[in-house]
């Protein structure tokens, strides 16, 4: 596996793998890798012959307060996490490397971006567009994988792609989770040990509406707060929501249809958590 800090390098090494034929993927992470990011190096290896993964802590993505100067760095786990996993080339680059100083052009995602993830976190996914934005056009990839794990973030990277006409191939990947449904997550690693115990409250709140949805006994308006009542039981979960909305525009929704999400947002102690389940009626 190769490594490279530098735009020429990353860009040479695709080159040369194009030139021989090979179709190039890539996975874009913020690093402190675990089995979440290593699925999707993993099914990269398997749809695509050249896989570069990128490993960057985007700052146009965290607002002020959050925790981008303490988000884990380990860096060289992180290689080595790559490598077994089937990466071929690292991308990691510095801060000056991506962001210039003078830069003058970002991207400002529309509706999409200012619900839910987005009410808490203004102009967070406008950094996440910018940075896949670059990145896309860095290692002008042919598929990338994305983890359903963020789902809000899943929507955005394809209307990325479908508006302003980058060829690649979005492949979404199921989310791993723990074995008590826990969803992998690089923040869980904040959580103390009665916090980790809670915080299976956001999984098995999902289960809950899923189930509820199937029964048709209650409304989706009742269903959604049973799910903020089961979070609430936990003592240090605070839920900021809970909801069932249209998997492609993640609007709320009123009536059951065919495919359903549901989002969970909550602060378990300090920490922010996130998860979703598609519901098919
Ligand atoms: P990061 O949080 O590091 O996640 C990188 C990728 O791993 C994302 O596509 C995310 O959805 C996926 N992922 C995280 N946890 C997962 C899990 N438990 N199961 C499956 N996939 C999981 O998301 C970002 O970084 C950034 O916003 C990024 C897209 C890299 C832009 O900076």
């Amino acid at each position: 596996m190769q490594t490279g800090t530098t735009i020429s390098e990353v860009r040479k090494a695709v080159h040369l793998a194009r030139t021989a034929g090979d179709k190039i993927g890539c996975v874009p992470t913020m690093g402190a890798l675990h089995a979440g990011h290593l699925s999707l190096i993993e099914k990269a290896a398997q749809e695509a012959d050249f896989v570069v993964a990128t490993i960057f802590v985007n700052p146009t993505q965290f607002a002020p307060g959050e925790d981008f100067s303490s988000y884990p760095r380990p860096i060289e786990k992180d290689l080595e996490l790559c490598q077994q996993a089937g990466a071929n080339f690292v991308f990691h680059p510095e801060n000056k490397t991506i962001y210039s100083e003078n830069r003058q052009i970002q991207l400002c995602v529309g509706e999409l971006a200012n619900r839910w993830e987005g009410e808490s976190r203004p102009g967070h996914f406008d950094g996440v567009a910018t940075i896949v934005a670059k990145l896309f056009n860095i290692v002008q990839p042919d598929v990338a994988m994305f983890g359903q794990k963020d789902y809000q973030q899943l929507a955005i990277i394809k209307s990325l792609c479908n508006d302003l006409n980058f060829p690649v191939e979005i492949i979404s990947c199921p989310t791993v989770r723990e074995e008590d449904g826990l969803a992998l997550s690089s923040r869980n690693a904040y959580l103390s040990r009665s916090q980790r115990k809670q915080a299976t409250v956001l999984y098995r709140a999902l289960c809950l509406a899923e189930k509820f949805v199937q029964d048709d006994q209650f409304s989706l308006k009742e269903i959604r707060e049973k799910m903020l009542e089961m979070l609430v039981s936990e003592a240090s979960v605070v839920p900021e929501y809970a909801t069932i909305v249209d998997p492609n525009t993640l609007e709320i929704l009123q009536q059951r249809q065919q495919k359903m999400v549901a989002l969970i947002a909550a602060k378990v102690g300090e920490t922010r958590l996130i998860d979703n389940r598609e519901i098919f009626r």
